[in-house]
């Protein structure tokens, strides 16, 4: 099972390998918004990953088109909403409530 460390609070909360990265984020009781319900077209859950984002799931199209949209984007972000696990841990860090806009 893979962990998953939030960052700035430095919480780390268990997942299973296949859920969203969002729910594991959201299960931590962290702030992240998802506006959208999880369909890449808010932004609001754009985060980067510092650690493991090689286990991720491979970013979609419909994410990348979002992430082209968002000011800020660099080569560590994902949406958290799109972001399957996988079985290493990952670390994450949150941008704040206003991230997609
Ligand atoms: S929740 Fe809206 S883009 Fe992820």
């Amino acid at each position: 099972m893979p962990t998953v460390t939030i960052l700035p609070s430095g919480k780390t909360i268990e997942a299973t390998t296949g859920s969203r990265l969002l729910d594991a984020i959201l299960a931590a009781g962290e702030p992240i918004v998802s506006k959208c319900g999880g369909e890449a077209k808010c932004g609001q859950c754009h985060i980067f990953v510092t650690e493991g984002k090689k286990s991720l799931s491979k970013t979609t199209r419909a994410e990348n088109e979002k992430l082209d949209t968002i000011v800020g984007v660099g080569s560590k972000s994902r949406l958290a909403c799109q972001a399957m696990l996988g079985a290493e841990n990952v670390t994450v860090e949150l941008l704040g409530f206003n991230s997609g806009f």
